[in-house]
C-alpha cells in the first residue's frame, strides 16, 4: 500500500500531506546516488526554458532531467511504476481520475531557489496534484533549501528536502516556493494529470 490513512486524510481534508515511505531506504540510497550520476555526467539541464528555446522567466534556478516513459534505466522504470501505484491508489481511494503523470529529477546548485509559484498553468489546467520526494540523506537543520507551503497567504508547511520525505499537495491551491540551499538539493518533483478541461488557443 502506497499511500496510508493518515496521507490519504490529510490530502481530503487538508489538501496537502507529508508522506514518508514511497520508497525503502536503499531505494533511496540507489536513487539519490543516480541523481548524483545524472548531474556528474552532464544529463541535467537548466529549467525554465520553453520547447522553442526560449528562457521563459528566470524564476527557478534548478536543472531537470524528465523521466520518460520509454526509459531503459532500471531506476527510472522503479520510479514510475510507483507513481503509476500512487496514481491508481489516488483514484481509487480519493475518487479522483487522475489519467497520467509527468516525472522529473531536480538539482538545486547550492544557492539556487524557486520563487513563489503555482503548479497549474493559466492555460491549461491538466495537473491536479504535485508531488516531491527528496533524496537529500544529510541534511543538516540550518542548511535551508526548505519547501514553503503556503494557502491564503498563510504559511502552511515548511519542509526540509530530507531523503525519506515526500510532500503531495493540490496543484491550483498552494503557492509554494523553494529556499536557496546551503548544499546540493536533489529531488523528483512529479504531477498527477486529469484530461485538461480547457484547451488553450492554439
Ligand atoms: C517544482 C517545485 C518543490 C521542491 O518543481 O515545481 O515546486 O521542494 N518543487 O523541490
Ligand atoms: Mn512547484
Amino acid at each position: 500500500m502506497f499511500l496510508n490513512t493518515g496521507t490519504l486524510e490529510s490530502l481530503s481534508e487538508q489538501g496537502f500531506a507529508v508522506h514518508h515511505t514511497f520508497f525503502a531506504s536503499a531505494e533511496l540510497q540507489q536513487l539519490s546516488h543516480y541523481a548524483h550520476t545524472l548531474k556528474a555526467q552532464g544529463h541535467l539541464r537548466e529549467a525554465g526554458i520553453s520547447k522553442q528555446g526560449v528562457m521563459v522567466k528566470k524564476i527557478r534556478g534548478d536543472a531537470i532531467k524528465w523521466l520518460e516513459p520509454d526509459t531503459q534505466e532500471p531506476l527510472e522504470q522503479m520510479v514510475l511504476a510507483c507513481l503509476e501505484q500512487i496514481r491508481i491508489a489516488l483514484n481509487h481511494e480519493l475518487h479522483l481520475s487522475l489519467h497520467d503523470f509527468e516525472a522529473h529529477f531536480a538539482y538545486y546548485p547550492i544557492g539556487k531557489s524557486y520563487a513563489l509559484h503555482v503548479d497549474r498553468f493559466r492555460q491549461d489546467d491538466a495537473r491536479v496534484l504535485s508531488c516531491v520526494i527528496y533524496l537529500n540523506h544529510a541534511w543538516p537543520c540550518d542548511a535551508g533549501g526548505e519547501l514553503l507551503l503556503y494557502r491564503h497567504q498563510q504559511l502552511v508547511l515548511k519542509l526540509a528536502p530530507t531523503a525519506g520525505s515526500a510532500v503531495l499537495f493540490r496543484s491550483e491551491l498552494f503557492p509554494h516556493e523553494v529556499l536557496s540551499a546551503k548544499q546540493e538539493r536533489y529531488s523528483i518533483a512529479a504531477w498527477f494529470k486529469q484530461r485538461p478541461l480547457h484547451r488553450p488557443h492554439l
